[in-house]
């Protein structure tokens, strides 16, 4: 038997490019293994949105580059991006993949198996994009599923128009279809993914949009909770809000990248939003009947951000009050319209905006978890952690909930059910809880 390690890096559309990954190779005969060393064919899905995450793979390719009898393979991100450039770096690849190619994995397997020294899948013609037929999900409640891939925005920063390619939509009966086969196999809880899903825009005749797409598959028997990410504030209209608040099964839950709090630099980054745009549609959100947990990206150091722009990005958190975000120091990406641009703030200033940014950011976070205590909330149960006897449980609002429950439970019956909890404790990045029923 045949087998295979695969490792994932990046974002939540790479981690389920693994599972279809996993998919396709266990249908032809190979088996999965915890490590290298016990591996006759060794994966990484690579990321390759800022340089840290691109450098990963190389150190991991460095690791073991002197071990023998092992076919590597690079695949995803960083693989569309680089291409053969790969082979020179690390002479003991021999397979190199983009994720617009998976589709034809089963193929570059076969040529590997024939003994031929160096495979490539670099098209980003995409005719069959969602053809993949199998599926090896990771978690039994949670089920990602594509709805859009690529992306059709410019922003100055961003790599993934080049590594994942222009944008395409899936038809509403091939997603539904897919949703409804999760709710059969006793999935309740759905992520819909896509590098802007806002976009998305239904191929056949229905001509669905996202809104549309959205409440439907909330309507699905035996789907009780239903994500999506990400959206770009530009094309994200109110009527998925309306969505929300007429859906119970949507979660009270947006993602909404802004990157920037200044106009100037926004208008730089090619964003095509104002920071006015930006907050009316958090405004939205705001006023609500359901209370929308919001959570966002943020970019410090792009080029020419001053002082100014930073303490406008600084007061848009006071403003918006997130329930979190993701920061990240602007990190010059090849092809991208921004690295024409010289990098001029320093490393060390860089440095300093993230860790300011990061502990207002913190001190929201405290308050508002704080202002959760004595509310009960609807937990997923997701698992146990036996290091300190709690269940970890996430509400709707996709807020980590760590319970106990009054007589000890079993981790069968436990995991995957729903429960509500009070709340007890809260800390900047969690909850504590105690479950309100006798489980
Ligand atoms: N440098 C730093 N952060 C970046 N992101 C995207 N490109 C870059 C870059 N070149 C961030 C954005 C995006 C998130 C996924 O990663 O905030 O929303
Ligand atoms: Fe990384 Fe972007 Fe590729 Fe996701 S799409 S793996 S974030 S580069």
């Amino acid at each position: 038997m045949k087998s295979f390690y695969l490792e994932t890096f990046g974002c939540q559309m790479n981690v389920h490019d693994s599972e279809k990954v996993i998919g396709t190779l266990e249908e032809r005969g190979y088996a999965q293994v915890d490590t290298v060393e016990a591996a006759d064919l060794v994966l990484y899905n690579t990321c390759s949105i800022r340089d840290k995450a691109e450098q990963k793979v190389f150190h991991r390719l460095d690791d073991n580059k002197r071990t023998k009898n092992k076919i590597f393979g690079v695949i995803g991100c960083v693989a569309q991006q680089e291409g053969e450039k790969i082979f020179e770096r690390a002479p003991h690849v021999s397979l190199v993949a983009g994720s617009a190619s998976y589709t034809k994995l089963g193929e570059m397997l076969v040529q590997l198996e024939r003994g031929e020294r160096r495979v490539t899948g670099l098209s980003l013609d995409t005719e069959d994009t969602f053809e993949t037929a199998v599926t090896r999900r990771d978690n039994p409640h949670k089920g990602y599923i594509t709805i859009i891939e690529g992306c059709d925005k410019s922003c100055a920063y961003c790599v993934v128009p080049f590594t994942r390619g222009p944008e395409r939509s899936r038809t509403s009966e091939s997603v539904l279809r897919e949703a409804q086969g999760l709710a059969e196999q006793g999935y309740s809880e759905i992520q819909l993914l896509g590098q802007n899903v806002n976009s998305y825009r239904d191929p056949s005749a229905a001509g669905w949009n996202f809104a549309q797409l959205l409440e439907a598959v909330g309507q699905v028997d035996g789907i009780r909770r239903v994500r999506f990410t990400t959206s770009h504030p530009r094309d994200f209209g109110k009527d998925i809000v309306d969505a929300i608040d007429r859906q119970g099964t949507l979660c009270n839950q947006v993602h909404l990248p802004v990157q920037s709090g200044s106009t100037r630099v926004l208008r730089a980054m090619a964003r095509q939003y104002t920071r006015e745009e930006y907050l009316m549609r958090i405004g939205w959100m705001k006023s609500a009947s359901r209370d929308i947990a919001l959570s966002t990206d943020v970019i410090v150091g792009f080029p020419g951000e001053t002082v100014e722009d930073f303490a406008e990005t600084l007061s848009l958190l006071d403003e918006v009050e997130y329930d979190s975000i993701f920061s990240f120091k602007y990190s010059p990406r090849p092809n991208t319209s921004a690295l024409g641009l010289e990098d001029h703030v320093p490393e060390e200033e860089k440095s300093r905006r993230l860790t300011i940014l990061q502990e207002k950011q913190r001190a929201i976070q405290i308050r508002k978890n704080t202002a959760l205590i004595g509310t009960q909330q609807e937990v997923l149960v997701e698992g146990y952690n036996s290091s300190t006897g709690q269940w970890i449980g996430r509400t709707s609002q996709n807020r980590t909930l760590n319970f106990v429950t009054a007589e000890q439970a079993e981790k069968a019956r436990m995991i995957g059910t729903y429960l509500p909890v009070r709340v007890t404790r809260a800390g900047p990045n969690s909850l504590v809880g105690e479950c309100a029923i006798p489980v």
